[in-house]
């Protein structure tokens, strides 16, 4: 373990929004599906890299429910990768590094078949998996989570009254899923854009101003060590 690492309070529970991918292309002369590309390989740093810190829950922002609002090929490219890169070409060494994988999300009828498909057989996959877990958020807006839970409580017949936040939480997509601890931005944006914003209402925020294909271990402990200095008061003293 390195000086830096030793003085870190990791957080367990890590959410991330992984934004720039298109602005880090722009800047490049490159496609913005390039930007995504090279978006999936920093992805794959930042899971190595939080697994190695001991991080044991990644949640990261992989397509919202606000994205379908882009162009068709955009959409269709991100569909993709998520099936074709993020699942099938990662799971076997996600396996095999003992993490679980997670998939929060509507499962609309936008979402192709196949990418449902792919996203079960990884989640059966490393079910029982006792490393990390990672959770992929895909179709997934923080208000369209709330609007499913309380239709799933007001299905279930429970009483107004009976309707806490305890209640609320256990009905989210998936009630294992710890409140965030540290939530970050990449790409010096200061928006929450609809991610994790039940679950993160005491998490401490840190935006990076780095582009999320140049997101790597170091800036994970950058934002960790920031993280680390904060006193969180959970509105106590
Ligand atoms: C984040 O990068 C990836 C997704 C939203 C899927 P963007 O595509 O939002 O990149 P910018 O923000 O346009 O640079
Ligand atoms: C949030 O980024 C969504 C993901 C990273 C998947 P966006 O780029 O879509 O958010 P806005 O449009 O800048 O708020
Ligand atoms: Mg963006």
């Amino acid at each position: 373990m390195s000086e830096r690492q030793h003085n870190l309070i990791v957080p367990s529970h890590i959410a991330c929004v992984m934004d720039g991918n298109g602005r880090w292309a722009k800047e490049r002369g490159l496609k913005r599906t390039d930007g995504h590309l090279e978006g999936e390989e920093a992805l794959h740093r930042v899971v190595q890299a939080a697994n190695d810190l001991g991080v044991e829950w990644l949640t990261v922002y992989a397509f919202s429910t606000e994205n379908w609002k882009r162009p068709p090929s955009e959409v269709a490219f991100l569909m993709k990768l998520v099936d074709e890169s993020v699942l099938l070409k990662r799971r076997d060494e996600l396996h095999e590094k003992n993490v679980r994988v997670k998939v929060i999300g509507r499962r609309d009828w936008r979402v192709p078949r196949k990418v449902l498909k792919r996203i079960d057989e990884t989640v059966e996959l490393t079910k029982d998996n006792t490393g990390m877990t990672l959770t992929i958020a895909f179709n997934y807006g923080s208000q369209a989570e709330l609007v499913d839970a309380v239709r799933k409580i007001i299905d279930s017949g429970v009483q107004a009254s009976d309707v806490d936040e305890k209640r609320i939480s256990a009905n989210l997509y998936d009630a294992a899923i710890p409140d965030v601890d540290l939530w970050i931005r990449t790409s010096g944006e200061y928006r929450l854009s609809n991610f994790m914003t039940w679950q993160a209402s005491y998490a401490e925020m840190v935006f990076l101003d780095t582009y999320w294909p140049d997101m790597d271990k170091g800036q994970l402990e950058d934002a960790i060590e920031e993280f680390s200095r904060r006193h969180r008061r959970f509105g106590g003293l």
